[in-house]
């Protein structure tokens, strides 16, 4: 990575204006399907080399077959200029059958498996009812090294929504690693010190992605001056100091740590709404938002291993030959995005950020 200050600045403590890394990865992102993945699609790929796609399409991607046709159609929507690869995942039901994940591992359609508690978040209604159930496909995993997904949150409606993260680590995720020894495991999308402090005290089979917004926004940023939906999404946004774990640990150099956008776009109508969808479209400006994080904690120097090392390593993969440069140039973002006969509210809609990517 090269950090470039301006030609006229030499010294020491002369600001960085333009950033050279390895291309970077989604190691989380939602593409949706048809005319939305369409839309979508083209504003992750001009920032990724490749993106973890999460299977919870209507209905959910369970088979080999189905996560083919599901590539072929992310493949058939990428602008001709753009190189992208998605890297496509199971969803995991109570009735997986291990010779079908098995199949999918060695024949390197599959990635990762996905686990999503049954009615944790959007279309998650298939998800697994208990874990334990799970266990003999998760030794299955193991063995091969496939890397388990995670969506932490219980669904327990008696436990209140901003500890569902917090409890879901004493009440399945600690209990599922001492089960399956060995498992890799992403703690996807860690939105408390809880899960942080979790990740940090546990061997190196588990990671954790951490999304641009958690390392923007507070749960305030929910009820500012009157119901922000365009701020709400699973796991919701919690308070001030677990935002600062979440940066400090984006920031640390620890490996287990690494980039993950979970930009999940739905219809601005269907947020709009007395009961609005949840989810947040970070992908049109996903990277200039990590840079800024990296900028304002004087961190820079780490932000390559964060988007483009630390998740290659953990997946086993190699890391991209390609680089971006991103510039320090104030841009602002779109209010709103067209798509699908209707329109998206990007995050940061409206807003200026200082960092902006350089088209290759
Ligand atoms: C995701 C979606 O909309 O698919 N929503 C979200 O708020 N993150 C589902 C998920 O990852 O929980
Ligand atoms: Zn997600």
């Amino acid at each position: 990575m090269t950090l470039a200050p301006a030609p006229q600045a030499r010294h020491k403590d002369a600001m960085t204006e333009r950033l050279t890394l390895r291309r970077p990865d989604d190691w989380h992102l939602h593409l949706r399907d048809g005319a939305m993945l369409a839309a979508v699609l083209p504003h992750t790929a001009r920032q990724f080399a490749r993106a973890v796609v999460m299977p919870n399409l209507v209905p959910p991607v369970t088979t080999v077959a189905a996560a083919r046709a599901y590539a072929a159609r992310i493949g058939a929507a990428l602008p001709g200029d753009l190189r992208f690869t998605p890297l496509m995942t199971c969803y995991l039901t109570d009735g997986v059958d291990p010779a079908e994940l098995e199949r999918g591992w060695s024949e390197r359609v599959f990635a990762a498996a996905k686990l999503y508690p049954a009615h944790a978040t959007t279309n998650s209604a298939h998800g697994v009812t208990d874990v334990a159930r799970i266990y003999p496909v998760l030794e299955t995993m193991a063995r091969l090294g496939m890397p388990l997904l995670v969506h932490g949150e219980v669904t327990d409606p008696a436990v209140d929504v901003f500890d569902r993260e917090a409890v879901f680590i004493e009440r399945v995720l600690a209990p599922l690693l001492r089960a399956v020894p060995g498992l890799k495991v992403v703690f996807e999308h860690v939105t408390t010190a809880d899960a942080v402090a979790f990740v940090r005290a546990t061997p190196e089979h588990l990671g954790a992605t951490i999304t641009a917004h958690h390392l923007v926004i507070n749960r305030n940023a929910l009820f500012q001056g009157g119901l922000r939906p365009h701020a709400y999404c699973l796991p919701v946004a919690k308070r001030e100091r677990h935002r600062l774990a979440l940066r400090q640990a984006a920031v640390s150099g620890d490996p287990r740590f690494f980039l993950g956008t979970d930009s999940a776009p739905h219809a601005a109508r269907d947020k709009e709404a007395a009961c609005g969808c949840a989810g947040i479209f970070s992908a049109p400006a996903a990277l200039e938002t990590y840079a800024a994080v990296f900028d304002q904690e004087g961190a820079l120097d780490r932000f390559e291993a964060f988007t483009s090392r630390h998740g290659p390593a953990f997946y086993g993969l190699p890391v991209n030959s390609e680089t971006v440069t991103l510039v320090r140039e104030a841009w602002t973002v779109p209010e709103t995005i067209p798509a699908a006969g209707g329109h998206l509210v990007p995050f940061h809609a409206g807003e200026r950020l200082a960092w902006r990517l350089a088209e290759a």
